[in-house]
């Protein structure tokens, strides 16, 4: 079968490109390079002997999507390409609603167009209204709090509306929790776009000495040690429900990919100085507006629908993140 991937050069994208190639599938990507780098690509093709064709353009390019389309037989989509900064969104919403749901029409159409019904769609538990109930289970309300969240209850509207009008269409969305870690080569990883505005990304950093300290934003929280609690889950994982996703792709489908538990920031701090040898300097800091205490997922519709089960640790997670950090800061 033939994946076409879109954002394949990026974080998720190409941890799923390797999973997939390793998993016995064809993969062609499409990746505009605005958050990730053309040499990706060769690094899959390092990790699995064989290098994907990168297609540099845009979603948007209705053109080159027929293109694609047209010289591969296309089996299904695995969606990623997207832009994914919360304060971006709400700096410049025109451009991510363009990017990111008109993005996501034109790919609909030319998948359309081709008689390319099957889609697996990269969402987020942003599109949660996330209150302090958790774990949060597949039919919690929908209520995303910043324009980024938005985008992607858009795109899922979009998807099932797809679905409803033409049951032909399998779709599968998967809302991911807080992916981290990386690769075990320690060739493919995030890369984060000036100051991280995430947790890992930033602790990665520090101990790069490319800054001073992590400052914990929040240390009154209502959790065992005061610090927001998440469900973080290696990327390695993650890209692994994608695999299952596309076997058990049949109608609507909607799943949580999580751990289902959650970690506070000072055990990630701890867990990563264990991991790393290396002490990360911590600084208490204000909350951050609109964060909440804890929450994590009910991962149990994944784990029986799609026979899928997160295997890595919080040890794994934190020495994979800094194998690639390590590497790529050098
Ligand atoms: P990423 O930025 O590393 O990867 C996205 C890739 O898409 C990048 O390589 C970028 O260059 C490409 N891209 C963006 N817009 C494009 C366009 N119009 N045309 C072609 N390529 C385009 O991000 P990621 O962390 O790998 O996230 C992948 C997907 O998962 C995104 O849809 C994101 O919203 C979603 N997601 C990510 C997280 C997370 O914490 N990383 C959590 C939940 C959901
Ligand atoms: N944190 C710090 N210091 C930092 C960064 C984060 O202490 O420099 C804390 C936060 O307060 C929070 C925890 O670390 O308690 C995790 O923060 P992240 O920003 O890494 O993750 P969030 O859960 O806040 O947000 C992420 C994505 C969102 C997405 C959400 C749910 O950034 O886009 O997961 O999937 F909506």
């Amino acid at each position: 079968m033939k994946i076409l991937v879109t954002g394949g050069t990026g974080y998720i994208g190409s941890h799923t490109s390797v999973e997939l190639l390793n998993s016995g599938y064809e993969v062609v990507i499409i990746d505009n390079l605005s958050n990730s780098d053309a040499s990706v690509s060769d690094r899959i093709g390092r990790i699995t002997g064989k290098t994907p064709p990168l297609y540099i353009g845009d979603v948007l390019d209705e053109a080159l999507l027929d293109q694609i389309f047209s010289e591969h037989k296309i089996d299904a989509a695995i969606h990623f390409a997207a832009l994914k900064s919360v304060p971006v969104s709400m700096a410049d919403p025109l451009l991510y609603y363009h990017n990111n749901v008109t993005g996501t029409l034109s790919l609909c159409r030319a998948m359309k167009k081709h008689g390319v019904k099957n889609i697996v769609f990269s969402s987020s538990a942003t599109v949660y209204g996330i209150s302090d109930d958790r774990p949060i289970g597949e039919d919690a309300p929908l209520s995303p709090k910043n324009v980024y969240g938005n985008t992607k209850l858009m795109m899922e509207t979009v998807f099932s509306d797809l679905y409803h009008s033409d049951p032909e269409w399998n779709v599968t969305l998967l809302r991911y929790f807080n992916p981290i870690g990386a690769h075990e080569s320690g060739l493919i990883g995030e890369v984060p776009e000036g100051i991280p505005g995430n947790l890992m990304p930033y602790i990665t950093q520090v101990a790069a000495g490319l800054r001073p300290h992590l400052n914990i934003t929040g240390t009154d929280y209502d959790t065992p040690d005061g610090t927001g609690v998440r469900d973080y889950i290696h990327v390695v994982d993650l890209a692994r429900g994608h695999i299952k996703a596309l076997q058990n792709l049949s109608g609507l489908g909607i799943y949580n990919l999580g751990t289902g538990r959650g970690y506070s920031v000072r055990e990630i701090v701890n867990a990563f100085e264990e991991a790393t040898g290396i002490k990360i300097a911590c600084e208490e800091a204000p909350r951050r507006p609109g964060d909440l205490a804890c929450y994590f997922a009910d991962a149990s519709k994944a784990n029986a629908m799609l026979g899928w089960r997160t295997e890595k640790t919080l040890h794994e997670m934190c020495a994979d993140s800094w194998r690639f950090a390590k590497g790529y800061y050098k």
